[in-house]
């Protein structure tokens, strides 16, 4: 058996700036409304003309500079988005080839907010039995162009942006000098529950046509109080999970990286696991909700800053739409 080590982090943000007094312009809202109820600022939007991987490779480049490893050592490329460049090829193909990384398997995850979740739940498959030595793993999304922005409820949530990990499969037996990395993931989703959050436009059930776009099909539907109580429910089991799975409690955490898709539920999840908001990494202010990019790029953030540091624990946790939700504890 080999466990998988984080040897680097990177993270992409498009430089536009998009405040909340941009959206009190375009519909019936506020700052005031917009801060208090989501604790966000501002989030960044792509500039017109870019796509996903655009924002997914400068992410990778610099999670490959930061872990010292050469593209075309990759053996493992997984990125986790649900808005890729195009339906097909994958986005994976499209980064492998920005890359050079002409070894690595690449290939999306499509698992909404808990993309890098789900990545990394997948990417650990592959490299356990060390077939697969040196991944990488991104949650990038761009939301804005799914949303309508006549929707107040949905348009003032989200932002685009990409984070990246390097990971490498070492023997158990091995000191590599790196802790423990990936000690678990745990993912779960419930299709049943798909309509409180969902894209219906542009895919098979409703192909792109003239019909569709005039009946807004291509943005986001959401039913937003219902999935706050779902997301604080299943984003607290999750969290629990990973820590009984490990033995640990949440005494033990040394960061808590939830998905950054409102302040609330991020202090409600902290709450239920006993985590004080001291330790929780916090970028929803300056991004907004962009989706599978959240976890990666505020472990990004944290670990450049230095706040993470190697051997502390950090747990994540996501939730999205599907519904899909998932968790992972690293000894980073
Ligand atoms: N500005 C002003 N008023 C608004 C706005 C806005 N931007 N949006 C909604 N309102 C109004 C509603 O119309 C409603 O008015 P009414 O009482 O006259 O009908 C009122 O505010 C309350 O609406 P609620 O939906 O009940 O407000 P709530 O407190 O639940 O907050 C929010 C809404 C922020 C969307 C919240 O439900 C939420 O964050 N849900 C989670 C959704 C989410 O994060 N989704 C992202 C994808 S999944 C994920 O990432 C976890």
């Amino acid at each position: 058996m080999h466990r998988v080590v984080f040897k680097g982090t990177g993270s992409y943000l498009p430089e536009r700036v998009v405040p909340n007094s941009y959206f009190e312009t375009i519909v019936e809202t506020t700052d005031e409304w917009i801060t208090t109820r989501t604790g966000i600022k501002e989030r960044r939007m792509i500039a017109s003309g870019q796509a996903m991987s655009d924002l997914a490779t400068p992410a990778a480049q610099r999670a490959l500079e930061a872990a010292g490893v050469p593209p075309e050592e990759l053996d493992l490329i997984i990125i986790g988005t649900s808005t890729g460049d195009m339906l097909s090829p994958s986005t994976g193909c499209l980064v492998q080839n920005n890359l050079g990384a002409f070894k690595a398997v690449a290939f999306d995850v499509n698992a909404a907010c808990p993309g890098f979740i789900y990545g990394l739940a997948v990417a650990r498959k592959f490299m356990q039995d060390g077939s697969h030595r040196l991944a990488l793993v991104v949650g990038g999304e761009i939301v804005s162009n799914r949303i309508d922005f006549e929707d107040r409820a949905t348009c003032v949530l989200f932002g685009d942006g990409a984070g990246a990990a390097v990971l490498e499969a070492v023997p158990e037996s091995e000191p590599v000098g790196l802790p423990g990395g990936l000690l678990s993931a745990h993912i779960r989703s419930n299709g049943a529950l798909w309509e409180l959050l969902y894209v219906p436009g542009g895919g098979s059930r409703h192909p792109p046509t003239h019909e569709m776009i005039d009946r807004r099909l291509q943005f986001v539907k959401m039913q937003g109080n219902e999935v706050f109580k779902h997301a604080v429910r299943a984003m607290t089991e999750s969290a629990e999970q990973a820590l009984a799975s490990n033995g640990l409690t949440s005494a033990d955490v040394d960061w808590f990286i939830p998905h950054q898709a409102n302040m609330r539920i991020m202090e409600a999840v902290a709450k239920k696991l006993d985590i004080p908001m001291e330790k929780v990494v916090i970028t929803v202010h300056k991004y907004g909700n962009n989706s599978a990019a959240t976890i990666p790029i505020a472990l990004d953030e944290a670990v450049r800053e230095g706040r993470v540091k190697r051997g502390d624990l950090v747990l994540c946790c996501s939730f999205g739409a599907g519904f899909v939700w998932g968790s992972a504890l690293l000894r980073y």
